[in-house]
């Protein structure tokens, strides 16, 4: 590319170079001009080797890998570290992977006792797990001592394995059960279903089928390059803070509804529209700018959500087991009406990776105010992949420019005087 200033007439010359131009280059010839992009809709923060993404094509590879291969394939501790550390693990390295992340799944009973069981009795638990994961912090103070690969690899392992444990505290807390051990004979998955649901049963043993969805889903959620909760990961990772309260930024930003509170979100509309003859009009209130149509739409996928389209399958397996979601119908409708309608065919509006997995949360049993911490168990190996790597790329601290619009200097007024 060439650059010109118009105001002085110099030009620059700028490669791109991986689909992007540098910055710095521009830089050089214009200094104190600021690009203006907030949201970062045209704005690469980084170079990363871990998810490739083509929103356009409706592609998406964990470090290559069609995440179609993964989902069909691989199980999700696999995927964590392939997300990781970059290959596929050998039958070695998954054994010791599997056992770091088994034996890593109690947290300390302070935590569990006396922070999580100081919460209101309807606290929400995506609330509870970012405080929570923030807390783990104090527990692990040789963590800030980010720049030793050991010490790195540590907390990974105890952020993945004790996120579910948290998880599946926050709920028993909210529902007055008494807390689940982990049981270190369960896969991850089964695991995870056991702190949920065990009540007085020697062995939890969960229903196969649910627990091989859930890992599925897991897989489906584990990283999706630089959205908004791994964009506060790397910006609070680039200033140095340990990995427990970069986590729990990360999880704060997913906490939203434009984010991973979308699935919540999807199962209240739906429960709003009530019946599939209520469907033309709720769709006409969105076109006529009365809130947004839940699960549609996504900054990047403008074609389709592979992962919806993954989900959308899985939920029929699920169904066979629990029974259909009766929002199921009106979820079908929904689609097919706004599928069928210009407004949402001019915009690139389809359903997003929240669309369905409510659907199958809820079939499942899950309160929706788990469905985000549904969400935030998986996505954690996925922040931490971007953590490692934005360490081992020794990026600066993230510190944008803005454009500044507000009053110019002006005297102080004494408050009698105002
Ligand atoms: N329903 C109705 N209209 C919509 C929707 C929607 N869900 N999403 C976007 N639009 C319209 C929007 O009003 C705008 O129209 P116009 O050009 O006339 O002003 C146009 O489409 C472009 O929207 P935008 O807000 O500029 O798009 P964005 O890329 O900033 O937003 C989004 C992406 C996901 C935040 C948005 O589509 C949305 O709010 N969707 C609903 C919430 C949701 O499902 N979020 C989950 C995302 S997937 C999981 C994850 O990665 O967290």
């Amino acid at each position: 590319m060439t650059l010109t200033d118009n105001r002085t007439g110099e030009s620059i010359e700028i490669p791109i170079v991986n689909g992007g131009v540098d910055a710095g280059a521009w830089k050089k010839l214009l200094g104190n001009i600021w690009f203006a992009d907030p949201g970062f809709t045209q704005t690469a923060a980084t170079e990363s080797a871990i998810t490739e993404l083509d929103g356009e094509a409706g592609i998406l590879r964990y470090r290559g890998y069609p995440i179609e291969q993964l989902a069909e394939h691989s199980t999700y501790l696999e995927v964590a570290y392939l997300l990781i550390y970059g290959e596929l693990p050998d039958a070695e390295q998954y054994a010791a992977w599997k056992h770091e992340i088994t034996y890593h799944t109690f947290i300390h009973e302070n935590v569990r006792k006396r922070f999580m069981e100081g919460f209101h009795h309807d606290a929400h638990p995506m609330g509870m797990l970012v405080s929570a994961v923030a807390a783990l912090s104090t527990f692990y103070p040789e963590s800030k001592d980010i720049q030793d690969p050991d010490v790195r690899d540590k907390q990974i392992v105890r952020l993945i394995a004790k996120m579910p444990t948290l998880a599946a505290g926050a709920h028993r807390f909210s529902v007055g059960m008494p807390f689940v051990y982990p049981d270190n004979r369960l896969e991850f998955s089964d695991n995870f279903l056991s702190m949920m649901w065990k009540i007085a049963e020697p062995e939890y043993q969960a229903d196969p089928v649910l627990a091989k969805a859930l890992d599925v889903l897991f897989i489906l959620h584990a990283d999706h390059e630089q959205n908004c909760g791994t964009t506060a990961m790397r910006v609070a990772g680039s200033s140095h803070t340990d990995p427990y309260s970069a986590t729990a930024a990360a999880a704060a930003a997913l906490y939203g509804p434009r984010h991973g509170g979308a699935n919540e979100a999807v199962i209240k509309m739906l429960n709003e529209i009530g019946h599939v003859d209520n469907v033309p009009a709720y769709v006409t209130a969105v076109k006529e700018g009365k809130g947004r149509l839940q699960g549609f739409g996504h900054r990047v996928y403008k074609n389709f959500d592979p992962r919806a389209t993954i989900i959308k399958k899985i939920a029929y397996d699920v169904f066979e087991v629990t029974g259909k979601n009766p929002l199921l119908d009106i979820a079908l409708k929904l689609e097919e009406v706004a599928l069928a309608d210009d407004y949402f065919i001019s915009r690139k509006l389809y359903p997003n990776v929240d669309f369905y997995s409510g659907l199958i949360y809820q079939a499942m049993g899950f309160p929706i105010e788990m469905f985000t911490v549904l969400f935030a168990i998986p996505r954690t190996s996925g922040w931490l992949a971007h953590w490692k790597e934005l360490l081992e790329q020794d990026q600066k601290i993230a510190r944008p420019r803005q454009l500044y619009t507000g009053s110019a200097s002006r005297d102080y007024v004494a408050m009698d005087a105002r």
